[in-house]
């Protein structure tokens, strides 16, 4: 196979996204629409990928620095053609040259590859639309032959009237891209240099053009205003869903789902309505996720039910717990099987181990929790002095009772009960009780303050 190497056009300015950020940088599930091309680009072992920018200047090669891509500024945009001709000197001759467009983030793998698979020469990526205007007309002889790709502002009421058009996304031999490009001139409607150019040119070299198709419409679809983002956006949610849903995957609602990233599910998965899933999420067996739930880079056991309006972040959780409703896991938090978190409590980089419970407005972070432990409503752990952040280490089956503050650094023994509304400062003694609070004093005759008269 000969070595591939990839140009994405990216300069554009996209007016109609009425937006100060380039268009190439809004994000489609969760990731910017350039990055998805990047992602299909990368994924064809191209021996180099150069991205081709302009609007928004650095902006896009500093967004886009954690992919193997080399940047060419294009100013000023003088067209496709001119655009491709920027990335050229930094192309080696022999190979082929494929070049995508960073406005058409969700062309797949299989479609790049079967235009690969189409033949040497020239592989054009075109479709069928019912209503092709605007776009560049396919213009066939009448053996079917391509014989050269017209501009809609340059056609012919005749070849208005063709219903198969050019997607833009196209595979060329790069010495005779760069041979063709050469040759462009910019007399035409728009008095830009057309990429679309290069097809005559071929055809007057003798040098065979094929046209291979998408397998699905919207993998050439592009973005030129918020209303296509949105768009495009909820047909690639479909996508997912119709995907999760031939898993075996129950979604209460498919339309109702948002996927910004990878979500792998085990068997029987349920999903209520209004989730959304970021980054890397794994769902074991039987995981039920309740209505409104957040969850970003999760590991989730088997068995486990998340309740209602919980979000959850950078963090694991075993199998057969019960979380939620209203329960916010953050950042570094392990929770092993069979834990209970319940309503308004909030666990921060913290390991909590078998069967313990913190089921009402809690806190606990930078703690480490044993099994079998009871936190009650309203307990926190102070784990911030204002300057450093501290570890609170509770044993196996020790009880903390309710509005309970632990000052950390602090250890409560294994076994110990912390009687309700205590500051604890240094130790609780393992299954001893400790109480700190002042204890109650009654005053008698004591009255309540009265109105003063006016
Ligand atoms: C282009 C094609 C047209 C095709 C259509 C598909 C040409 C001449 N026409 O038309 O046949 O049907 O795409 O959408 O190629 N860009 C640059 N630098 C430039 C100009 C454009 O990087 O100087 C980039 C844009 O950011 C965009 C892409 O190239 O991602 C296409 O540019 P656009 O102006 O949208 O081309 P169309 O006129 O739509
Ligand atoms: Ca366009």
């Amino acid at each position: 196979m000969t070595s591939l190497n990839i140009v994405i056009l990216a300069a554009g300015k996209g007016t109609r996204m009425y937006s100060a950020r380039p268009k190439v940088l809004h994000a489609l599930a969760g990731k910017p629409l350039l990055a998805h091309v990047l992602a299909a680009a990368v994924a064809l072992a191209p021996r180099q990928v150069c991205v081709v920018y302009g609007h928004g200047g650095e902006a896009v090669p500093q967004a886009m620095s954690g992919y193997a891509a080399q940047f060419v500024l294009q100013e000023p945009q003088l067209g496709t053609g001119h655009a491709v001709q920027q990335a050229l000197p930094h192309l080696p001759d022999e190979g082929r040259t494929l070049v995508l467009y960073g406005d058409v983030p969700l062309i797949q793998h299989a479609t790049l590859h079967q235009m690969q698979q189409a033949g040497e020469g020239l592989v054009l990526l075109t479709v069928h639309m019912a209503n092709p205007a605007g776009y560049g007309r396919i213009v066939r002889d009448p053996n079917g032959d391509v014989l050269a790709i017209v501009e809609e502002k340059d056609a012919t009421p005749e070849q208005r009237e063709i219903t198969e058009v050019n997607t833009g996304i196209l595979l060329a031999p790069t010495a005779r891209l760069r041979a063709w490009l050469t040759g462009l001139r910019n007399h035409n409607a728009q008095g830009e240099y057309y990429l679309t150019d290069i097809v005559a040119m071929a055809v007057a070299d003798g040098v065979p053009v094929h046209a291979a198709h998408p397998a699905h419409a919207w993998e050439v679809e592009g973005v030129n205003s918020k209303t296509q983002l949105a768009q495009l956006e909820r047909t690639w949610q479909h996508e997912v869903a119709t995907r999760l849903l031939a898993q075996g995957v129950t979604l209460a609602d498919p339309a109702r789902l948002d996927v910004r990233g990878t979500l792998s599910c085990g068997q029987d998965v349920e999903i209520d309505v209004g989730c959304v899933f970021e980054g890397e999420v794994e769902l074991g067996d039987r995981v039920q996720v309740g209505p409104y739930t957040v969850l970003k880079n999760m590991r989730v056991g088997a068995g486990t039910r998340i309740e209602a309006y919980s979000h959850l972040a950078d963090a694991e959780i075993g199998a057969d717990c019960r979380i939620g409703p209203f329960a916010r896991i953050r950042p570094g938090s392990m929770l092993e099987g069979g834990v209970h978190i319940g309503n308004f409590v909030e666990v921060k980089n913290s390991r909590i181990a078998e069967g313990s419970k913190a089921n009402h407005l809690a806190y606990v972070g930078d703690a480490s929790v044993g099994r079998s432990v009871n936190i009650g409503a309203g307990a926190i752990t102070a784990n911030y002095d204002g300057a450093n952040k501290h570890r609170t280490e509770i044993g196996d089956a020790a009880s903390v009772g309710a509005n309970c503050v632990l000052v950390a650094p602090v250890v409560v023994g294994e076994g110990a009960t912390i009687g309700a509304g205590s500051v604890v400062t240094r130790q609780a003694p393992a299954g001893e009780l400790t109480v700190a609070r002042a204890r109650a004093v009654t005053i008698p005759g004591w009255k309540r303050p009265r109105k003063a008269p006016k």
